[in-house]
């Protein structure tokens, strides 16, 4: 893939450092709306071409979120290339902080698959452009709170559209995935008096909701989940998970969940339209980890100011939905043109140039 065909990157760079083993690339797709926001994940690409795609998709969706979530950031996303189980280490993450530093504050760093905030404090040994720091560290800590916040959120805002009224009460909620974000998504549903069904493949993290939410029903598999019932589905595991197979056997009239990249193919989101199934574009949703991530980096953070504009989401949500049933056209349509007009109209403003 030419970097010059990947829809309009701004910048991408190749960091490395043999010694410590660092092999990371640095996509900016945008600086329209600030400095590219976005998170570096660790992972073992089969190979560099691989690598390269995934950080040019990941910058751009970047952009979207970012624009979307009403923040003044573009869009940007970094990977390292290793096995972060056997190659991550201090001098290793150093080095990447330098790289970041390197850019000059047009690249902000946060933790993503494969990283996680002790991680991002080494990186800030050698760069301010960081974000997602312990607490301890003077950051903002894990973003999985906010996340789940955002979920009820957007997910307040659907029932809205589709039934009438926010309320969840006597609504049945699939949650597929009990790791960060969906643990903090069930207490929300269950104080709205939503029925929850639920999964996860690990068992401890089963063992987790028997003991903590004995009222949770939980079920074998997301192939089980989608078909027990629910109203909502809210995928909270892995990416890919909406396709042709699981749109036939799902129950669901809205899906609401945290997973990045729920879609397995972009059409997916207009077989969902035509089945009636109400969208909520994931970029949207999840978008209450960023707003922590942003809030931390441009001012000392404040976990009440970052749940308000947490709060917006529903907002934000209920905007996308009305505007695709006035255009019809599906919700995922409309966010991506709400999101481009703000990256077109506010990043415009850059060409009123400020002197001193
Ligand atoms: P996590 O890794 O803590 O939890 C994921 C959970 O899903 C784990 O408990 C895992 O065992 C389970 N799982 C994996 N495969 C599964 C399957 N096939 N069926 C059911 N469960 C399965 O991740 P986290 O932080 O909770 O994130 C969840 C999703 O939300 C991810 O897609 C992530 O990219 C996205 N996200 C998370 C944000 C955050 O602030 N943590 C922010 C924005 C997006």
């Amino acid at each position: 893939m030419s970097i010059f065909d990947a829809g309009g990157h701004e910048q991408v760079v190749f960091c490395n450092d043999p010694e410590s083993g660092l092999r990371a690339i640095i996509a900016i797709h945008s600086t329209a709306l600030g400095p590219a926001l976005g998170g570096t994940r660790f992972y073992p690409y089969a190979s560099e071409d691989e690598a390269l795609t995934d950080v040019l998709h990941l910058s751009e969706g970047m952009s979207y979120k970012n624009a979307i979530a009403g923040l003044d950031h573009g869009g940007g996303k970094a990977v390292i290339w290793g096995d972060p189980g056997i190659d991550k280490g201090e001098a290793l993450l150093r080095a990447y902080g330098r790289f970041v530093e390197a850019l000059g504050g047009r690249y902000v760093t946060a933790c993503d698959v494969g990283t996680y905030v002790e991680d991002m404090d080494h990186v800030a040994r050698e760069t301010r452009h960081v974000s997602g720091r312990s607490p301890e560290a003077g950051g903002a800590g894990d973003s999985s709170i906010l996340t789940a916040f955002g979920v009820f959120q957007a997910m307040r805002a659907a029932a809205q559209h589709r039934w009438g009224a926010v309320d969840l009460n006597g609504r049945t909620v699939g949650v597929a995935g009990l790791g960060k974000v969906g643990r903090h998504l069930l207490p929300h549903l269950i104080e709205a008096g939503a029925d929850v069904v639920a999964c996860d493949v690990d068992p401890a993290a089963i063992g987790w909701a028997t003991a903590n939410f004995p009222q949770v029903r939980l079920v074998d598999g997301a192939d089980d989940l989608i078909a027990a019932g629910i109203h909502v589905y809210a995928p909270c595991a892995l990416g890919g998970v909406l396709s042709e197979r699981t749109l036939k056997a799902l129950d669901a009239e809205i899906i609401c969940g945290a997973a990045n990249n729920q879609l397995a193919e972009p059409g997916v989101a207009d077989e969902l339209d035509r089945a009636g199934v109400l969208y909520c574009p994931d970029y949207v949703v999840n978008s209450g980890g960023v707003i922590q991530v942003a809030d931390e980096y441009d001012g000392a953070f404040d976990f009440k100011r970052a749940e308000r504009r947490t709060a917006g989401i529903f907002e934000t949500t209920a905007r996308i939905l009305e505007r695709a049933k006035g255009e019809g056209a599906t919700p995922l349509a409309a966010a991506n043109a709400m999101a481009e007009e703000r990256m077109a109209a506010v990043g415009r403003l850059q060409r009123v140039r400020l002197f001193g």
